[in-house]
Formats: C-alpha cells, sequence, structure tokens
C-alpha cells in the first residue's frame, strides 16, 4: 500500500518511494541514501563494502534518524542479486552505484573493472527484470566526453574512452540504452562531473584509500600533514592560469540530483525511455583556484608545488547542466568555497582533530 506524502507543490511526487540502492554505503552512495530519506522515501542498501564500512550505516542512521535496510550482496553473484531482489517486495526503482573506479587501477586489470562494472551492471538488469523493476538510474561520468569544447551537454559526441574505467561507463550507457529498446526499462544515466565536499555533519564522506589520486582528497590530506606536498599537475595548459579546469560539484547537491532523477521516471515525466543528464555546477575552476579556495575558507596554508602534466589529463571540462534544471527542477546550492570547506572538515573528523 502507498503512503501519500503532503503535497508540496502540484509538481512534487505524492508518494513514498522504495528504492533500492546498490554501492549504498560507497561515497555517492551514502549521501543519495540520506538524500532519499529525507525526501521521505524507503530505501534498500546493497553493498559488498569492497569500497566501503559497515560503520557508514550506523552514520546514516545518526543523521537520518532511520535504519537501513542492509544486506551485503555482491553484484557479480549474479543469483545471489536475483534471489534477493526475487525476495523484495515492492520496489519501484533503482539507483545503481556499485562499481570499481580506479582509472590506473583498471588500465592494470581491465578485466576486474568490464566484470564489475559492465558484468555487475547486466546481473542487476536481468535480476531487475525478473524481479518486475523497470526503473534505474545510472552512474555515469563525464569522462564519456573525453577532451571536447566545455561547457559540454549531452548531445556532446562521445569519443573512444580514455581507459578501461571510462570503457565501462560508456558500455553500460549502450546496454542500458539498448535494453530500453527490448523492454519495458526506463533509464536515466547520470553524468557525473567531479564529486567533492563531505556531509556537513562530518558523519559521512569519501575514504580514500593509500595515496589519492584525485585533487582534493590529496589538498586535504597535505593540509593536514599526512603528505607532505601536493604536485600540480602542469601549469602549461592552454587555460587563464595555465592549470587544468574541472566542474566541482558538492556530493550534497548530486545527491540530491539523484532524488530528482527517480522521481523523474516515477512521475513519467521522460519523452524517451533513455534519459541523459549531466550533472555539474555549470563552473569550470583550475586547480589553483581550488587550491585557493580552500586556503580562503580555511585559513590553513597547501604546502604545493608545480610538476610536469599528468598523462591523460584533459585541459579542461565543465557542464552544462540546463537539461537537468529544466527537466528534473534541480540545479547545485554550493559552491567551491563550500565544497572545500566540507572536505576540510571531514579530514580533520577521519583525523580525530
Ligand atoms: P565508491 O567506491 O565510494 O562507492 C561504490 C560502492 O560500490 C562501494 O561502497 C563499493 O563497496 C560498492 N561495490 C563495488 N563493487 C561492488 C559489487 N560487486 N557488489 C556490491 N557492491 C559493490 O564510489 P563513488 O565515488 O561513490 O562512485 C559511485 C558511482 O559513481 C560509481 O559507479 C562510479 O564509477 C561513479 N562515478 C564516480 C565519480 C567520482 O569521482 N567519485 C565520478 C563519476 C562517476
Ligand atoms: N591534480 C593535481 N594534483 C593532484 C591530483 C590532481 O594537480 O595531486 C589535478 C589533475 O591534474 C586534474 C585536476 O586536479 O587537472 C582534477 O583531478 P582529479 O584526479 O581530482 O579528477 P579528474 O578530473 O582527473 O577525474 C575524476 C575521476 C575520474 C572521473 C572524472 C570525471 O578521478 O574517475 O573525475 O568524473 F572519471
Amino acid at each position: 500500500m502507498r503512503t501519500y506524502f503532503k503535497p508540496k507543490n502540484k509538481l512534487a511526487l505524492l508518494y513514498k518511494m522504495k528504492i533500492l540502492v546498490t554501492g549504498g554505503t560507497g561515497y555517492i552512495g551514502s549521501h543519495t541514501v540520506v538524500e532519499l530519506f529525507n525526501a521521505g522515501h524507503e530505501v534498500v542498501v546493497i553493498d559488498n563494502f569492497d569500497n566501503s564500512y559497515p560503520e557508514v550505516l550506523e552514520n546514516i542512521e545518526k543523521i537520518t534518524g532511520k535504519k537501513v535496510d542492509f544486506t551485503n550482496v555482491d553484484i557479480r553473484n549474479k543469483q545471489a542479486l536475483t534471489d534477493f531482489l526475487m525476495a523484495q517486495k515492492g520496489i519501484d526503482a533503482v539507483i545503481h552505484f556499485a562499481a570499481f573506479k580506479a582509472v590506473g587501477e583498471s588500465v592494470e586489470n581491465p578485466l576486474k573493472y568490464y566484470e564489475n562494472n559492465v558484468g555487475g551492471t547486466v546481473n542487476l538488469l536481468y535480476a531487475m527484470e525478473a524481479a518486475g523493476i523497470h526503473q534505474i538510474a545510472f552512474s555515469s561520468s563525464c569522462t564519456v566526453y573525453g577532451e571536447a569544447n566545455p561547457p559540454v551537454d549531452e548531445n556532446t559526441p562521445r569519443p573512444a574512452a580514455q581507459s578501461p574505467y571510462g570503457n565501462t561507463k560508456q558500455i553500460c550507457e549502450e546496454v542500458l540504452f539498448d535494453y530500453t529498446k527490448a523492454s519495458n526499462l526506463k533509464v536515466v544515466s547520470l553524468r557525473y562531473f567531479n564529486p567533492v565536499g563531505a556531509h556537513d555533519s562530518a558523519l559521512i564522506g569519501e575514504l580514500p584509500i593509500g595515496i589519492p589520486n584525485n585533487l582534493v582528497p590529496f589538498i586535504t590530506q597535505t593540509a593536514i600533514g599526512k603528505r607532505e606536498v601536493l604536485t600540480v599537475f602542469g601549469n602549461d595548459y592552454p587555460t587563464p592560469d595555465g592549470t587544468c579546469i574541472r566542474d566541482y560539484i558538492h556530493v550534497v547537491d548530486l545527491a540530491k540530483a539523484h532524488v530528482k532523477a527517480i522521481e523523474f521516471l516515477e512521475m513519467k515525466k521522460y519523452t524517451d525511455a533513455y534519459s541523459v543528464f549531466n550533472l555539474g555546477t555549470g563552473q569550470g575552476s583550475s586547480v589553483l583556484e581550488a587550491i585557493h579556495s580552500f586556503e580562503k575558507v580555511t585559513g590553513v596554508k597547501v604546502n604545493y608545488k608545480i610538476g610536469t602534466r599528468r598523462a591523460g589529463d584533459i585541459a579542461q571540462i565543465y557542464a552544462n547542466c540546463d537539461k537537468a534544471t529544466n527537466e528534473l527542477g534541480w540545479k547545485t546550492e554550493r559552491d567551491l568555497d563550500n565544497c572545500m570547506l566540507t572536505s576540510w572538515i571531514w579530514e580533520k573528523h577521519l583525523a580525530g582533530k
């Protein structure tokens, strides 16, 4: 039986959905679970803790006051996944985060990435079909655009992927698109730009394992003294200050977009069974601007030096997010300063400070 909400406005969804979140204890997944609860929905989470920890579940409960319905399921295990979904009652939609995401590792071990990211997604589609679930939001990436003239919109051509990881995102988009043609499946593919930041509570955030590859955790780890120096990978790019430009989006804004996207499917607002949305801020920031924003909001200096370019980096990318604004009714609420501030509070929390 449906639980109905008090109407917020005439465009809002009027009832509670039951949503399965794969990879729901990971970085973006955990923030999305919080926002789904905040929006009044019921949430079921699966994860295998490959890149996350059980404590995340307790911390989501501390933030929301809601107990998470969690089961340890590996999406590579098709039978276990199917049995799990078949045993569930009333799931309206799936938000699919579970995947591996380390670009370098994907070059060294491509099969691991194709097995989990592509194989796991195919298993999920079989299991959803068996359980009669026909709506999914998929975690894609702006990496599908490669080197393009920013701002990039959803119609920007997608060149051949630069890494096996990037290729898994392209392939999954194709798999999902093709499957909408042969089934009742409705899909939103969400192309994230650079997710950063952490929850205001500092109870959930990104947990980079080992030496971080990404800029923001490297900034915060250097500032706290875990790393000696941050290397800026190149200042000879054709950008105003010579360093690369990216579109850094706060993970809470990103999480809120997932709520909108899944409600968009439920309210049947789509014109095509397969829809794609860019999720960024529309604002490009250089590496030096990111460092200076961090220093400004925290008052802490970052020890950095200019180094050589990192192989595979593109000079600049940022999003045109008009489609998400117009069709999902979503836009970002937080800026780069807030991204840096919440990342710093999270880093201090991890260090016990
Ligand atoms: P994350 O590693 O923090 O979260 C992924 C979660 O999936 C982890 O909790 C992990 O344990 C789980 N998982 C992995 N394989 C699994 C399996 N076989 N079975 C069950 N659970 C499994 O990553 P994230 O940053 O939260 O990314 C979420 C999604 O967004 C991924 O699909 C990623 O590729 C995509 N994405 C991330 C970024 C980014 O910069 N963080 C950018 C673009 C796209
Ligand atoms: N950078 C440095 N020094 C560092 C780390 C990064 O200068 O120590 C620079 C990079 O050269 C790049 C910028 O900071 O110019 C951002 O780098 P990140 O590694 O944080 O992010 P990327 O844009 O390279 O890639 C990230 C994810 C990919 C994902 C992509 C788009 O790592 O998996 O965003 O979502 F595909």
